[in-house]
């Protein structure tokens, strides 16, 4: 019979591959990209940065821009000397939103195949741990993509906002569910319902961001925090997301039984073995991601 551990490691939905995800493997990273870049950075090449790059419409979220998104996103999931992801975008703009012009003309039978926001939760499946660092507008779609990550970094420019109602429309990419259980209902309604924007120290106050840099210092910040995710053990990494993200799917009882499950997964990992070795031989655990 398999062990009680062996069982747990084969269970949880992150170590299963992304279906969404999985489907085109075009692009390499640094591929042949219209409205992102996207590259390996850090000292031992294992961040993955993805940067939105459609400046003239201030990174306005376009299909094609989503997809190009998906295929850097399921590039570094797949490649194992990535241990973490950085998605940010210029220093005037993370995104402004889902792309209006594309929008404006569409029927709710266009809407309702499916077809709007296509791929838009490819993100929420990525396992490995993703930062955005967002510098400018932050707004609709954009602050909705922020929120998708798992770590936000705000440059002192940064402007979130859901202004999805001055436009006669309402979030569509999470932002009623996801900001709420962030930021709490007073603060979510007044965003959603006036459309008015909040500050990176407002979204510091919220609990929406963790800090706050000058916008040139920002993606450095960033790569270097996704460094040190990234030199943890990958698998326990992505048994730490799970845990913590199960905060905002599980009850309290469900979410404490799943922590529980994977943290004695985590004596079936070498690593485990690695680390609490190398902290009572007081050296440095030198993590093999098994
Ligand atoms: N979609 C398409 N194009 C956009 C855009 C968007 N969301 N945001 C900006 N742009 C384009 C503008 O149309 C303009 O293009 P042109 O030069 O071709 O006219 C260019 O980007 C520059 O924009 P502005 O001239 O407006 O720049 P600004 O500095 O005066 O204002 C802004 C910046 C406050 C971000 C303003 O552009 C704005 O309010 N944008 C829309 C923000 C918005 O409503 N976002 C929500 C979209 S809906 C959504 O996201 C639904 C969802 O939940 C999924």
């Amino acid at each position: 019979m398999a062990s009680l551990s062996a069982l747990l490691l084969r269970g949880p939905s992150l170590l299963r591959p992304c279906p969404q995800l999985s489907a085109a493997r075009t692009y390499a990273a640094g591929g042949d990209f219209k409205y992102i870049i996207s590259e390996k950075k850090g000292k031992k090449n294992n961040v993955g940065l993805i940067q939105l790059n459609r400046p003239k419409a201030l990174n306005a979220l376009c299909q094609p821009l989503i997809n190009e998104m998906n295929q850097a996103l399921m590039t570094f999931q797949e490649d194992p000397s990535i241990g973490a992801i950085v998605l940010t975008g210029s220093e005037k703009s993370f995104a402004a939103g889902a792309d209006i012009k594309e929008m404006s003309d569409k029927t709710l039978q266009f809407c309702y195949s499916e077809k709007l926001l296509k791929g838009w939760d490819n993100m929420s499946q990525v396992t490995k741990p993703i930062i955005a660092a967002v510098n400018g507008f932050a707004l609709g779609g954009g602050c909705e993509l922020a929120l998708m990550c798992d770590i936000i970094y705000a440059g002192e420019n940064a402007q979130f906002g859901q202004p999805e109602i001055l436009i006669g429309t309402i979030p569509g990419g999470g932002g009623t569910q996801r900001l709420t259980r962030v930021v709490g209902k007073s603060l979510a309604m007044e965003m959603v319902l006036t459309g008015d924007r909040i500050s990176a120290q407002e979204a510091k106050q919220a609990g929406l961001i963790s800090k706050i840099f000058p916008v040139e210092k920002l993606v450095e910040e960033a790569i270097q925090c996704a460094e040190k995710i990234a030199n943890n053990s990958k698998i326990v990494t992505q048994m730490a997301k799970e845990s913590v993200n199960a905060a905002f799917e599980t009850t309290l009882a469900e979410g404490i039984r799943l922590e529980k499950k994977l943290f004695f997964s985590t004596f079936a990992t070498d690593d485990q073995k690695e680390g609490m070795s190398a902290f009572v031989e007081k050296r440095k655990a030198n993590f093999k991601d098994n």
